[in-house]
């Protein structure tokens, strides 16, 4: 017996010399010493798995592998296509699309690359002078503020179907361009639906390859007095009976400068701290996005920023023209009626730099 404790050969050697019931406790011993390393190793085994994929889709979530994969994907496709240039790089490849339009032939410029933008931007801070800019461009086609009609973003489905009639060439506005368009968007403001769906949008934008273009403005209180001078306009329609929202000229401009608006205390506050923080919201939410941001008030002290725009869309650099005029140009103090009160409500607050900060 001590040596059948000591190895197994002898001990079933043993065990039939010795009779039944010790045949017997060989075989309890014998039996589970299989099964148990089996079932041991099925379980490791298991959760060696589990573990693996937890740990594959916290890396697909974190860094963005999902996208890298779908990339891949999409340059193997697009390698195959007839239009394929191989002095694309691979990392302008998700990017660069052939759209092949329903409504008309893109002809001799089939294989004119497109790019997909998206200008977003809150109402009174630039957008419409920017794309103006933009649209200047014999190659840029931007659409406007298609999301303004409520009904193509009153869910992600219409917002989907809408972009994709847009990117397909498809969308028919007074920024349609020729068969050559080589980068086609829309100016896109926040409050559009943009930021209640970013997620699916977000998954848009990396899926279709399209690149944003932040446009925001660093002085909120001067947005303020520029929608509020807006609304007043729209109320009063100063230029003989009809609300400009832009204007062409200097002589209009000065028109609507006249109107100064009386800022309420507690109404400021809550507008600076809402849309400060619906911009930085943008910022974080659309961070993994191919993305550049711009700041109205830089664009203005510097239009060759634009630049920067034409080479991020991957667009041949020209001189840019608008014909928008800037409404307000002078000092703050002379565009606000209540000056003083709202000087002493923004002392000490974090807004306080936009009282004395640039004209713009
Ligand atoms: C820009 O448009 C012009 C005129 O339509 C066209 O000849 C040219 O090929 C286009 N350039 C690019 C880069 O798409
Ligand atoms: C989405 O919105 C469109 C337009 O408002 C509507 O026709 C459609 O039924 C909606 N779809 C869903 C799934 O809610
Ligand atoms: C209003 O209309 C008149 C006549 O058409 C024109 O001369 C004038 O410039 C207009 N004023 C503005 C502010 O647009
Ligand atoms: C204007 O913008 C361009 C492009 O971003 C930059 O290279 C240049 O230094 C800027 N000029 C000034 C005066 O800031
Ligand atoms: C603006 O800044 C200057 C100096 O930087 C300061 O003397 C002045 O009081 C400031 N004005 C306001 C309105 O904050």
């Amino acid at each position: 017996m001590e040596e059948a404790g000591r190895e197994r050969d002898r001990a079933a050697v043993a065990a039939e010399d010795l009779g039944v019931s010790t045949k017997d406790t060989a075989v309890v011993n014998t039996k589970p010493a299989k099964r148990y390393p089996l079932a041991l190793w099925i379980a490791i085994l298991g959760l060696i798995m589990l573990v693996g994929v937890y740990i594959f889709s916290l890396s697909l979530k974190q860094n963005g592998m999902l996208f890298g994969l779908m990339q891949t994907n999409l340059i193997e496709k697009e390698r195959e296509k007839p239009c394929h240039d191989p002095s694309i790089p691979d990392t302008e490849i998700p990017y660069l699309h052939y759209p092949m339009p329903n409504t008309y032939d893109r002809k001799e410029c089939a294989c004119t690359g497109v790019r997909f933008f998206a200008i977003l931007s809150m109402q009174r801070s630039g957008s419409g002078w920017v794309e103006t800019l933009l649209n200047s461009h014999p190659n840029i086609s931007s659409n406007g503020e298609i999301f303004s009609v409520k009904d193509r973003r009153s869910n992600i489905t219409a917002i989907t179907k809408t972009l994709d009639k847009l990117y397909n060439l498809d969308w028919y506005s007074s920024a349609a361009k020729n068969e050559c368009t080589a980068a086609v968007g829309l100016k896109w403001m926040l409050n559009q639906g943009l930021m209640k769906h970013h997620q699916e949008i977000v998954e848009y934008f990396n899926r279709r390859g399209v690149s944003a273009i932040f446009l925001l403005r660093r002085n909120l209180l001067r947005r303020y007095v520029s929608i509020l001078a807006n609304a007043h306009d729209s109320a009063m329609k100063q230029l003989n009976g009809t609300h400009k929202a832009h204007v062409h000229s200097k002589h209009e401009a000065e028109i609507l400068a006249q109107y100064k608006p009386t800022i309420d205390k507690k109404t400021l506050i809550t507008e600076l701290k809402r849309s400060d923080k619906l911009a930085s919201d943008a910022l974080v939410n659309f961070k993994n996005t191919r993305h550049v941001v711009l700041y109205y008030e830089d664009v203005v002290s510097n239009r060759t920023m634009l630049m920067d725009v034409l080479d991020f869309l991957r667009v041949p650099k020209r001189k840019l023209s608008s014909r928008h005029v800037k409404i307000h140009t002078k000092r703050l103090c002379d565009h606000i009626d209540n000056w003083a009160d709202v000087n002493n409500f923004l002392k000490g607050t974090r807004f306080e730099s936009f009282l004395n900060g640039s004209r713009r």
